[in-house]
């Protein structure tokens, strides 16, 4: 019998702390209606202090462990997409591991930046298709402003903080459809942290150019769409729901608009969230299944781009 996975479960966590266009305007010579034209974005939610990525992924995690009712031993597989991991090591999902009390499974990170979610749901698809493991935790958690340069206006106007998670179990229907992942390293300097271990000297903030990534993010994300589209031999008005990665509202209305899907039928999270990275995707589908926007057996294409440059989607039957 084929062996599919599909989503059981989702959770999603932001911290308390809002910053708002307003609070911006007195730190960088920016203004809201300069912010909310050019990206959609009216405020997003920071980690305070002493708040860690790994909080962040743990209260995602229980809220769709809870939802599953499932306990931490039930869980076969962990994998958290991060780009900004609390430690070089131990990884996020080990840490996220033992404060679940889960024990014994296989746990650890995926780093895709943006697009870190899709990979990571493309993994434990894997996992689940070949008959590894029968149920897998994956989320996205992120700290983007630890990473951030909060004197560049280009880019600390952008980014959020939090965490998605979902459940996924093996099923004799999908559930997830296919995914389709891609890379091209080429694109490094556009879009990246230069600091590291090798750069110790290299600022370890985010730099981007922001007008090139945007064109690109454009043309590749119309690129994957068409070939989820193909591959799955659809059409774009077979698709009922667009869960795009949160980046900017003009890059998700290029998107909708290849889609022929009108805006009401796009989860739209980057006014209130920003751009969460690797945690926008299952923020924006806990949220909007949390409203009950999703009906069972409707199709959810769920796409993302980022730093790599990486790009990716993920197409699933809801329910
Ligand atoms: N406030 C006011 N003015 C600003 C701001 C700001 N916060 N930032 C830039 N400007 C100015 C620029 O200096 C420029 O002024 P100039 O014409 O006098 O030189 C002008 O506004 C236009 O700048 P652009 O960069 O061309 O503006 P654009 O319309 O491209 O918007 C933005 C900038 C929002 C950053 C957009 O390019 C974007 O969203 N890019 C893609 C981001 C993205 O998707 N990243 C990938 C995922 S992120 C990840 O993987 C980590």
């Amino acid at each position: 019998m084929p062996r599919y996975s599909r989503i059981i479960a989702t959770g999603g966590y932001l911290p308390e702390r809002v910053l708002s266009n307003r609070d911006l305007e007195q730190m960088v010579d920016t203004s809201d209606e300069w912010i909310q034209a050019r990206t959609g974005i009216r405020s997003r939610h920071l980690v305070s202090a002493d708040e860690k990525t790994v909080d962040l992924a743990e209260a995602a995690a229980r809220q769709a462990l809870a939802d599953a009712g499932l306990g931490p031993q039930d869980l076969d597989l962990i994998i958290v997409a991060t780009t900004t991991p609390d430690q070089i090591f131990p990884s996020t999902a080990c840490l996220l591991q033992a404060r679940l009390g889960n024990r014994g499974s296989p746990a650890f990170d995926v780093q895709a930046v943006c697009t870190g979610f899709i990979y990571a749901l493309a993994c434990a698809d894997q996992f689940i298709r070949s008959g590894a493991v029968r149920r897998a935790l994956v989320v996205g958690a992120e700290s983007m402003s630890r990473i951030t340069d909060w004197t560049d206006r280009g880019t600390c106007i952008l980014f959020g903080d939090g965490a998605g998670a979902v459940i996924l179990e093996a099923a004799d229907q999908p559930g997830l459809i296919s995914t389709h992942l891609h890379a091209d390293g080429a694109y490094a300097d556009l879009l990246q942290v230069p600091g590291g271990l090798a750069e110790p000297a290299g600022k370890a903030v985010m730099e981007m150019q922001g007008n090139a990534v945007f064109r690109v993010a454009v043309r590749t994300l119309e690129e994957i769409v068409h070939e989820t589209l193909a591959a799955n031999d659809l059409a774009p008005g077979d698709i009922d729901w667009l869960v795009p990665h949160q980046a900017n509202i003009r890059i998700i209305r290029a998107t909708a608009d290849k889609l022929n899907l009108p805006m009401e039928r796009v989860v739209v999270t980057v006014d209130h969230h920003g751009n969460t990275s690797a945690a926008s995707v299952p923020l924006a589908l806990d949220d909007a299944a949390r409203r009950g926007c999703f009906q069972p057996g409707q199709l959810l294409l769920l796409e993302a781009f980022g730093g790599g440059f990486t790009w990716g989607s993920a197409l699933l039957r809801w329910g």
